[in-house]
């Protein structure tokens, strides 16, 4: 099995990407760490602690930083509705949190097993960044990192051009991409042109209603619920009725490798521009001369992404 340390900020389209690492045979969550972004920090660990309860998790959930590096927090209760989980409501988690900080836990998982663990951000860098200056070595000992996060030539959902996870905290994405240039594997980067080719429809709605009806899972229930609220949300932005669902694609190709490919690309993160910063500027056409630092998710394959979720949801939430 594969160990996964997941950093997100649950989350609507998080609490399917939990759902999925603990319904898949083959994947192990090793930690979860808690990071302020959809919603604010305590809402994100609340979250993650009664999903991780109510999937039979039973790894550290780490609260990380309640504030970008820099800049002023932000939040998206308007996407992922108050608590972060839409219209769900949650029962009260009955086991505690890790005492440790978001960034302690991943320098700790990683070492206790070095070359092993992939790294999973769904949410902002914060966390990570701040791991990396108590262990600039994390690059090394983390077996490869993905993440959801940025825009390659593809207008933005938070700025005209900056994607949501990197305009929270630019300068943590920043100093992630430029610490894992030392990686022996480049980060996999899932970012807004890969991700909104998926487009849950009705019919995927209905199938996660159905999930809560067969499984009689509580959880299934609570994605559901979350789900609709997220309907909403994309109908009343413009899209119709229909969700993007942003982080279980990177985290079904962390887990499988399947479902898109990948390219080389040479990326870094605007933090002067005053109307682009938090934009993940890539070079085409390699005029920096950089070798390039991330592997960018292309070529999804979207209809079979959604058929293995579903399934591997129904298959592991119905064990
Ligand atoms: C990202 O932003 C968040 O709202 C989602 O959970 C996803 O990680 C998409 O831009
Ligand atoms: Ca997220």
């Amino acid at each position: 099995t594969l160990p996964v340390l997941v950093d997100c900020d649950t989350g609507i389209d998080d609490a399917i990407a939990l759902s999925y690492l603990a319904a898949h045979p083959q994947a192990e969550v090793a930690g979860i760490v808690s990071t302020g972004g959809n919603v604010e920090v305590t809402a994100v660990h609340r979250n993650n602690l009664v999903l991780a309860e109510l999937l039979g998790v039973d790894a550290p959930i780490a609260r990380g930083a309640d504030r970008p590096l820099v800049q002023e927090p932000m939040f998206a209760d308007d996407t992922h509705g108050p608590g972060g989980l839409g219209h769900a409501v949650l029962p009260e988690p009955t086991r505690p949190g890790d005492p440790r900080t978001g960034a302690q836990l991943w320098v700790d998982l990683a070492r206790a097993r070095p070359g092993e663990l992939v790294g999973l951000v769904l949410g902002p860098h914060t966390n990570l960044a701040l791991a990396l200056e108590i262990e600039p070595e994390l690059p090394h000992l983390l077996r490869r990192l993905h993440f959801m996060g940025g825009a390659i030539n593809h207008r933005g959902n938070t700025g005209p051009t900056s994607e949501w996870n990197i305009a929270v905290d630019p300068e943590a994405a920043q100093r992630v991409f430029a610490a894992f240039t030392a990686a022996e594997q480049r980060p996999v980067m899932g970012s807004l042109e890969a991700t909104e080719t998926v487009r849950f429809t009705q019919e995927a709605l209905d199938r996660f209603e159905e999930l809560a009806a067969v499984t009689g899972h509580p959880v299934a229930a609570i994605l559901g619920e979350a789900l609709r609220f997220y309907f909403e949300f994309h109908q009343a932005d413009g899209f119709g009725w229909m969700a993007h669902v942003h982080d279980p694609l990177v985290t079904t190709h962390a887990i499988t490798g399947d479902f898109a490919s990948t390219r080389p690309l040479a990326v870094d993160v605007e933090l002067a521009g005053t109307l682009t910063r938090g934009q993940t500027v890539g070079d085409e056409l390699g005029r920096w001369g950089r070798t390039p630092n991330l592997e960018v998710l292309t070529a999804v394959r979207p209809e079979e992404f959604v058929e293995h979720l579903l399934e591997t949801l129904r298959t592991g939430l119905g064990r």
